[in-house]
């Protein structure tokens, strides 16, 4: 955390702060790919003057619809686009870059569907988290609802978890079950699951904010 964030504190009211308005309020980078509802998720709840953390910037991998939101709520975008580069490391030091103009205290990989190289998964590490919709370890990667529906499993779920060299699996921050319902497709699965994972990734933002979740522990654990 920046020193500059400890001047942003919740306002006191006299009293010494129960623990959870000791938050610093965190600034948040957000990478996706897609259409950006969960980052519209976390733009809304930081609307909210008591919650403790700020979108900053958000990045993408491609010229990503989501960027509407951003656009929307007046915050800055940036994109690499993989093949613009001669290779995975170089297009990583170049993302990495353009995140670290803005020093944030928290990389949240929003539906960003690139896998991060190595180096920037270490120099970002253990303030980098991903969102994913199913009940991790089952279903890793990028079709985890729609290999739920092929397993013909009656319950999925959506995970928050820290972002390791692996797909998917890293520590477990936060995670909830989702039933697979009778008829439901790739597409009315992932809404559902997509409404939880909305709601375990604020959760979770929260929690790591207010110190609930300590990252460093987590990926030492
Ligand atoms: C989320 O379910 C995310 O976990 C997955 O893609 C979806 C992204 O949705 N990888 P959106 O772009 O936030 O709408």
């Amino acid at each position: 955390m920046r020193d500059c964030d400890r001047r942003r504190r919740y306002p006191t009211t006299g009293r010494p702060p129960p623990r959870d308005r000791l938050s610093l309020v965190l600034s948040l980078v957000v990478l996706i790919s897609g259409g950006g509802s969960n980052l519209r998720v976390l733009l809304e709840a930081a609307q909210d003057a008591e919650f403790p953390a700020r979108v900053v910037a958000v990045g993408a991998d491609r010229d990503a619809e989501g960027f509407e939101h951003a656009e929307e709520f007046g915050i800055p975008t940036f994109s690499a686009a993989l093949s613009n580069y001669e290779s995975r490391e170089a297009w990583g030091e170049a993302l990495l870059e353009q995140i670290q103009v803005w020093q944030p205290d928290l990389v949240v990989l929003s539906g960003f569907m690139k896998l991060l190289p190595p180096s920037v998964v270490s120099a970002l590490s253990p303030n980098l988290i991903n969102t994913h919709p199913a009940y991790l370890p089952e279903f890793p990667g990028a079709h985890g609802v729609r290999d739920a529906i092929e397993a013909g499993v009656s319950q999925s779920g959506a995970s928050v978890i820290l972002v390791d060299n692996g797909v998917d699996s890293g520590p477990i921050i936060a995670q909830e079950r989702v039933a697979v319902l009778p008829g439901d497709t790739e597409h009315t699965l992932h809404d559902r699951i997509k409404i939880v994972e909305r709601q375990l990734l604020v959760q979770a933002v929260l929690d790591i904010a207010n110190g609930h979740i300590d990252l460093k522990e987590l990926s030492l654990a």
